[in-house]
């Protein structure tokens, strides 16, 4: 565990330099340690940022405050991305990673601020595992997300994202130019296994089309 770069985190590095980097952002509650596994699981080999999120909802780590379920203080949501974004691209100095190769993967509050880093931030990540992600805002101009990767995973009983949420999500991320490949299952907010399966082909095909920054110079 690290604290460096204002937020406490983990980073792993991946099998060589040509590896990809999963940028791993937790659900409410959860913690730097918690997806590790999943990130392993995904993508064999792949180097990980973890970070924790900064907000304590009565001791539960969060990326932003919400004032209900549901419903975000936009303010914070906003200020807590641009720092997300600031410590993903601080790490990548730190530790040598490519943020070229950049895929997130966040589940619940953390693919929430993940959603909304491809908002706020569009070319930082390359590509996006989204499990029960929501709009996280409405925004005011469209970004150019031409051609972005984003696998979202949703349940059609989901209490927490209303499933007309995630699916308004996806529209929104599609209009901006997204390749959005969403996948409903008839479950609940937890994640099945069969969806990790389904991220994990997914991401076996797209992870090799991630070019090199080299390759583009
Ligand atoms: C959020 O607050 O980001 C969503 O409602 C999901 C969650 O409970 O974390």
């Amino acid at each position: 565990m690290s604290s460096d770069l204002g937020f406490v985190h983990r980073y792993l590095p991946g099998e060589d330099e040509s590896s990809p980097t999963l940028l791993l952002l937790h659900g409410t509650g959860g913690n730097e340690e918690d997806l590790i596994p999943l990130g392993q699981e995904l993508a064999p080999g792949a180097a990980i940022l973890s970070p924790r999120g900064k907000v304590s909802e009565f001791g539960a780590p969060r990326f932003f405050r919400r004032l209900a379920e549901g419903v975000f203080d936009l303010e914070d949501l906003i200020f807590r991305t641009h720092e997300l974004a600031e410590f993903v691209e601080a790490a990548s100095e730190e530790y040598g990673f490519d943020l070229s190769k950049l895929v997130a993967v966040g589940y619940s509050n953390g693919a929430n601020v993940a959603a909304s880093t491809i908002l706020l931030h569009p070319g930082l990540l390359q590509a996006a595992v989204l499990f029960r992600a929501m709009v996280p805002f409405e925004p005011e101009e469209t970004p150019d997300l031409s051609g972005m990767p984003v696998f979202m995973a949703a349940g059609r009983r989901d209490t927490i994202i209303p499933p007309d949420n995630a699916q308004h999500l996806a529209e929104i991320l599609a209009e901006a130019g997204a390749d959005v490949d969403l996948r409903w299952r008839d479950t609940g907010h937890p994640l099945t296994y069969e969806e990790v399966g389904e991220a994990k082909e997914w991401l076996s095909n797209m992870l090799p089309k991630l070019s090199d920054a080299q390759d583009r110079m």
